[in-house]
């Protein structure tokens, strides 16, 4: 299993049901690596590379904290395994450009960062890039959020095209059958996440660090209790009237936070008969299961505060990228030798 996340900040409660979450449970069956897509922020803020540096520490704090384990999975820097550079190129010669710029996620970043017709030409290549990100560890799944469907499937069909291409697979070959029938990239699949839009605290847009409306995991249970505390229940009403749960924020956040089904149910039929049931005692129920989730987040966290702990997870990063250059260096090897670039050993002439 292969996932990444590009360092822009830290993770919010968007992402723990987005696909973190799924993470975990993989995490559990499969040789899991996760991946920080730190070349990616260079795209679109290179000039703030220092900030791109600390952003690349928190993150892993922050995967650590939620439970992904170094022993098991490997935590990996991009900008250190050079194999998903090259296969960078290959890839480049199997997609048309015009596939690339219609690519649904590209155009919204565009859009929503105001990037204009002045970003620079590694913004739309990291789509090629995060096909290489993937297919260096040639996974059987990559849990993502939703927003992430139109990368996975371009990287879908760079998979199938190099393998028709180099490896003559025929092209009616199921996606499922494409290793077994000489292949070098299995077709992998997204996992999605539970939620693939958790509303921010503002009751109305996306969570997101850009829109001033997320809770994140390392928040404190005073901010989350401020957070919530805050929230406009999208109407106005007396305890003892009737409400209209479906159009309340809080209650998205009580279905997917609070665990007892049940009580959720219970707690929206009161809310729709007026039965004495306050915007300010649902939000006390949420605050409560937020806080319950987050609670093992922060105490894991702790232990990696301060520059002992940027040490600790600096190490964490070489091992596992080492452990990544392994496997991305045999399938880069795999690769060559399917376009007939194998002339000799890599070891003959570097070094
Ligand atoms: N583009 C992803 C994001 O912004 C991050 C990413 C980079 C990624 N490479 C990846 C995700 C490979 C999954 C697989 O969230």
């Amino acid at each position: 299993m292969l996932t990444g996340d590009t360092p822009t900040g830290r993770l919010h409660l968007g992402h723990y049901v987005g696909s973190i979450e799924n993470r975990l449970k993989v995490q559990e069956g499969y040789e899991c690596y996760f991946l920080l897509a730190n070349m990616h922020a260079f795209t679109t803020r290179a000039e703030q590379y220092e900030q791109i540096r600390e952003d690349t520490i928190e993150i892993v704090k922050d995967w650590l904290a939620c439970g992904i384990d170094p022993e098991r999975s490997a935590v990996v820097l991009q900008t250190e395994v050079p194999a998903i550079a090259e296969l960078t190129w290959f890839f480049a010669m199997l997609v048309p450009f015009n596939r690339v710029m219609r690519n649904p996620t590209l155009k919204t970043e565009i859009e929503s960062k105001g990037l204009g017709d002045q970003y620079p030409f590694g913004f739309p290549m990291y789509a090629v890039g995060q096909c290489a990100d993937i297919l260096a560890f040639r996974p059987a799944y990559i849990p993502v959020g939703v927003d992430q469907v139109p990368h996975i499937e371009m990287c879908r069909e760079v998979a199938r095209r190099f393998d028709q291409v180099f490896c003559g697979v025929d092209p009616k070959t199921e996606d499922a059958d494409y290793a077994g029938a000489g292949g070098v990239f299995p077709i992998p699949e997204a996992l999605i996440g539970k939620v693939g839009r958790l509303v921010g605290t503002d009751g109305e847009q996306k969570m997101s660090k850009s829109l001033n409306n997320a809770i994140y995991l390392s928040d404190t249970a005073k901010q989350v209790k401020k957070k919530i505390g805050a929230m406009y229940p999208g109407q106005s009403r007396d305890p003892d009237q009737p409400g209209d749960p479906e159009i309340n924020p809080v209650f998205e956040y009580a279905e997917i936070f609070i665990k007892d089904e049940g009580f959720v149910n219970e707690l929206k039929e009161r809310y729709r008969k007026g039965d004495n049931l306050g915007d300010g005692h649902v939000k006390v129920h949420v605050i409560e299961a937020v806080n319950e989730l987050l609670e093992p987040i922060r105490e894991r966290r702790a232990r990696y505060e301060g520059a002992a702990g940027d040490k600790e997870v600096i190490e964490i990063i070489r091992e596992g990228t080492k452990r990544a250059n392994v496997i991305a260096e045999e399938t880069l090897a795999m690769a060559k030798e399917a376009m007939g670039l194998r002339f000799f050993d890599r070891e003959d002439v570097l070094g």
